[in-house]
């Protein structure tokens, strides 16, 4: 392995709740290892010894087995839990729940619904506090994301990246990603469906850094045209069951990724999904099961990604 890297070093034992708390140059650092470790895993065990208690408040499928796979295969140990499996459920306070944590394991893994538990978490724990997705952002995503890309295109900066539909998640934590590496973003999203104001005053002033051009437009024509990528996701989070009707109405037709809205963009544009797909609603068949659709590599990724990122909060350079 090659020697200490600064970067690294200073990376270890950091929180990991939203892309906003990295420079740049740290999350080329964590692609780059992932990059290494999907090469090197079978000789490298940086986790052997150590435990990461994963919790989920909501479904997963992609994000728990992703990190399950990931720290088994760096030779750690992980425990999963459901939130209300816990004293959690019963009302017992995220407190006293991480200051117990925090002598057991050496790493948190969450996915819940307020972001602001999370925060509450790695306040208390001091161990690192890793977000698999709260109501507002999906910082592990966004990051396997650009490592998709990269790997597609070669480079990043200069991308172009459509996003249609709602101004979710995703695609805050894909708005921090793109501005703070240089990739170009046009959101096109239905009035009342915006990424939020805060996300994205602060996407807009790391662009001015990265050079990246960040736009919210109304047609998805619009964001498609020249792109490089279109990426979409649900109209419908979850959490956000009881708004499907409204929901459905203010996206459905327009904001649907079709083989026509690529007629916009570059010829070799790519199709982009977190997954899981609402096929009919955000997508339809043709483009995801179609040629353009990365939508399986960027779910592979993910496992990637995620040995880099526990790598480097849980050991440093490995
Ligand atoms: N993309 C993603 O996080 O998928 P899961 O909900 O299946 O984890
Ligand atoms: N925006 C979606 C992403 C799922 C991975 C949700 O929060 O449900």
């Amino acid at each position: 392995m090659a020697s200490a890297s600064p970067t690294l070093e200073k990376l270890k034992g950091r929180d990991f709740l939203t892309l906003q708390d990295f420079s740049a140059e740290e999350l080329e650092a964590i692609m780059e290892l992932a990059l290494r470790l999907e090469a090197e895993w079978r000789s490298l065990k940086p986790l052997q010894g150590k435990t990461v208690v994963m919790i989920f408040q909501k479904p997963s499928t992609r994000t728990r087995v992703s990190f399950e796979v990931a720290v088994n295969q760096l030779g750690g140990w992980t425990v999963t839990l459901g939130w209300n499996e816990m004293q959690l459920g019963r009302g017992e306070t995220i407190v006293d729940t991480a200051r117990t944590l925090e002598r057991y394991a050496d790493c948190v893994v969450a996915r819940v619904f307020r972001h602001s538990d999370l925060e509450e978490l790695a306040e208390h724990a001091g161990i690192p506090v890793v977000n698999a997705l709260s109501d507002l952002y999906h910082p592990c995503q966004a990051l396997s994301d650009m490592l998709t890309l990269r790997k597609r295109f070669g480079s990043l900066k200069g991308l172009k990246l459509a996003w249609v539909g709602d101004g979710n998640n995703v695609c805050h934590s894909l708005l921090l990603a793109c501005s703070k590496l240089g990739v170009n973003m046009a959101v096109a999203c239905p009035e009342g469906f915006e990424p939020s104001e805060k996300v994205l005053q602060v996407a807009l002033k790391e662009a001015e850094s990265s050079g990246a051009k960040i736009e919210i437009v109304r047609e998805p024509e619009e964001a498609a045209s020249q792109a490089d990528v279109i990426y979409t996701d649900v109209f419908v989070s979850m959490g956000f069951e009881e708004e499907r009707e409204r929901r459905l109405k203010a996206f459905l037709p327009k904001y649907q990724v079709t083989p026509k809205l690529f007629q916009h963009a570059k010829p070799n544009c790519v199709f982009m999904h977190c997954l899981p797909a609402h096929r009919g609603e955000e997508v339809v068949d043709e483009v995801i099961d179609g040629p353009q659709s990365i939508v399986w590599e960027q779910a592979e990724n993910r496992l990637h990604l995620q040995r880099g990122l526990l790598a480097v909060l849980l050991q440093g350079e490995p």
